[in-house]
């Protein structure tokens, strides 16, 4: 189900909203139990593979800035941006290193120079984007030629993306069941629109100059996408 949104601007606004209400908790996901640690070296490892620090590197969507903090102790020149003001915030005040530079972002246009990155990690970040393409392009803009982007992205093939397509099918035949559905889930459905399988954003890539390269964990709740710039 890719994004048929009416209003792309209502989105992004609803999108920040949602996530500058996060920000003073997101980081505990990174937490030695936290849920989401694994996803460090989940990005670390292949770009470690295919570009060697140092090199710099664009973390869009960073969140409270916990993969960009990961990579720069690698030896990375990060610059994170987000869309939501108060993870910058975060960001800012959690690390401070000369290898790290955080930036608050209000559209697609990112105010990078052409090849300005060698590389991008999106975690989690492009299922709430719109219009997809527009933001697809201009990452592409901003990272040289041959450089690559790593994102992961939900896998509609998990059964955890099955029961959360059933949720919001269910809402949109019935309303009235919508009303009674937990506030927060209702929020993190109606922000997390692009939801594709692999293929499609195989196709959605190419028309922005990214040559998918490989496609892992087809089997858990996020796939990891590499690309290349071409
Ligand atoms: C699920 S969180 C992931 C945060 C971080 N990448 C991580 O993995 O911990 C999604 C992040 O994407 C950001 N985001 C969503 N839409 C964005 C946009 N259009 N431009 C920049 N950031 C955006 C949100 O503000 C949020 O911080």
């Amino acid at each position: 189900m890719k994004t048929g949104i009416a209003n792309p601007w209502q989105h992004v606004r609803q999108v920040e909203g949602y996530f500058d209400s996060l920000a003073g908790t997101w980081e505990a996901h990174y937490s030695a139990e936290g849920s989401m640690r694994g996803r460090l070296d989940r990005f670390r490892v292949p770009l470690m593979s295919q570009i060697l620090p140092p090199a710099p590197v664009l973390d869009f969507g960073c969140g409270s800035g916990d993969l960009s903090a990961y990579l720069a102790e690698a030896g990375y020149e990060i610059h994170g941006v987000d869309r939501a003001r108060a993870m910058i915030q975060r960001a800012r005040k959690r690390f401070a290193s000369p290898l790290m530079e955080f930036s608050e972002v209000q559209n697609a246009q990112l105010p990078f120079f052409d090849g300005q990155f060698a590389a991008c990690v999106s975690s989690s970040v492009l299922e709430y984007v719109a219009p997809l393409a527009i933001y697809l392009t201009e990452l592409r803009r901003v990272v040289k030629k041959g450089g690559v982007a790593l994102v992961t992205v939900p896998n509609p093939y998990h059964p955890v993306r099955m029961v959360e397509s059933m949720e919001k099918t269910l809402w949109s035949m019935i309303p009235r069941i919508g009303n009674h559905w937990p506030e927060g889930r209702v929020r993190y459905l109606n922000a997390s629109v692009n939801r594709m399988r692999p293929e499609q954003w195989r196709r959605e890539m190419a028309a922005a100059r990214w040559r998918v390269e490989w496609v892992e964990g087809t089997s858990k709740p996020l796939v990891m996408i590499c690309a290349r710039a071409i």
